[in-house]
Order: structure tokens, then sequence, then C-alpha cells
């Protein structure tokens, strides 16, 4: 199946973008610094599906998940600063209420894993190639 290219450069910290990939939206968000930290600050034990921050990404700054809630495949809002990202400041799926936090991470209502990380590799300081 098809791999793509993804120039990161353009998308600014605090900024995201959305790509399609193989039929999927994904989501790739430049975190800033408070969002990293938000992330590593969580303990494992109060989460659904425990996966450390580290274990998520390639780079700190970049998360990478496809945008499809883990519940019934919604896609879930959260890419601009001006939209809804619920209780955790990730993203939010209007279908039935699932948050996910700053890793991806489901942190409340009826989703039952995290959004989920796509197969990718650095090709250079600000790309990516999914697939
Ligand atoms: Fe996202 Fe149900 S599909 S909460």
């Amino acid at each position: 199946l098809a791999s793509i290219d993804v120039d990161l450069a353009p998308v600014a910290e605090g900024q995201a973008i959305t790509v399609t990939w193989r039929g999927k939206p994904v989501f790739v968000r430049h975190r800033n610094a408070k969002e990293i930290e938000e992330a590593k600050a969580v303990n494992l034990g109060d989460l659904r599906d425990p996966v450390a921050d580290d274990a998520r990404v390639k780079k700190p700054e970049w998360l990478i998940v496809i945008g499809i809630c883990t519940h019934l495949g919604c896609v879930p809002l959260g890419q601009k600063v001006t939209d809804p990202r619920g209780d955790f400041d990730g993203w939010f799926c209007p279908c039935h209420g699932s948050h996910y936090d700053t890793a991806g991470r489901i942190r409340k209502g009826p989703a039952p894993a995290n959004l989920v990380v796509p197969t990718y590799a650095f090709t250079g300081d600000t790309k990516i190639r999914l697939g």
C-alpha cells in the first residue's frame, strides 16, 4: 500500500494539520511545551489504555495519530485551537463524548483504546513518510 511524504515545516507550534493516508484522516500535531509536559505528567495507572507518551511519539513535539475514534469510528474534533478539545486538551469525539489527551490517549467516554499511531518514519528534520 502507498506511502506518503508529509512536510511538517509549515505546521507552526501549537497547530495541527490533517492529511489523508490510505483513505483515513491522520492528525499531525505540533505540540507545544505545555502539551508535552501534560502528556508526560500523566500517571499510567490512571489510563484505560496505558501507554507512556514516549512510546507514542518519535519526537516529543510531533504527535501523529490516526484521526478515527476507537469507539465507533467518528473523527474527533480538536485540530484547531478554536475547536472544542474536551477535558484533556487533546481531542473530543462529539458522537458519544470520548475525550483524548495531548498524546491521543483515551481519558473519558466510551472509547476503549487510544487513537492509533500509524507506521511512519522521519525522513528529515521536518519530514515524515507515512506507511
Ligand atoms: Fe467517538 Fe463514539 S465514535 S465516542
